[in-house]
């Protein structure tokens, strides 16, 4: 990583929001299958790695230091999100109901974020005044990410992980 400076967790975390708030921005406007699928298709992905490095690190570390029923509804919402990601990439751009769910996708995805980086109350500030290591997160985080971007690249987009289906942790 030469030109790179890494991210702390937050800055990490809160750059994935801003990416995926410009596809969603992108989709709203595009028109044309070919082109709704592609930018679909690369929410979905970012969507996807993004709630699983927050469900594998980010949310355990946060574990008995941020309010517990924040936490948990943070889960619940990934799950909800989730949903809607399968359905996506099992459907195409002439379905009935697809551009519907992109577009209720990025409301529930809008909240979820909101959530997250609400200041004073927010997870991302709780967190913050919590004593963690924000840098060795991020550098986790930035590993993990580029894992998950690989296996994305090399075998297509997975069903994503029902985490609350199964029970989390916490
Ligand atoms: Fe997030
Ligand atoms: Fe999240």
């Amino acid at each position: 990583m030469a030109d790179t400076k890494a991210q702390d967790a937050v800055a990490l975390l809160k750059q994935d929001h801003r990416n995926v708030e410009e596809l969603f921005e992108q989709f709203e406007k595009a028109s044309g299958d070919g082109r709704k699928q592609k930018l679909a298709t690369q929410i979905c992905a970012e969507l996807i790695v993004h709630a699983q490095i927050e469900e594998e690190i980010f949310y355990p570390a946060c574990e008995g230091k941020v309010d517990e029923d924040l936490l948990k509804e943070s889960y619940v919402e990934h799950y909800a999100a989730k949903v809607l990601i399968s359905e996506i990439i099992a459907g195409e751009p002439s379905d009935e109901f697809y551009d519907s769910k992109v577009k209720v996708l990025s409301e529930e995805i809008e909240h979820h974020v909101e959530e997250e980086e609400k200041r004073l109350e927010g997870l991302f500030a709780q967190a913050k005044k919590a004593d963690l290591d924000m840098d060795a997160l991020g550098e986790q985080l930035a590993a993990r990410k580029q894992e998950l971007k690989a296996e994305i690249e090399a075998n297509g987009l997975p069903t994503p992980k029902l985490t609350t289906l199964e029970e989390t942790s916490i």
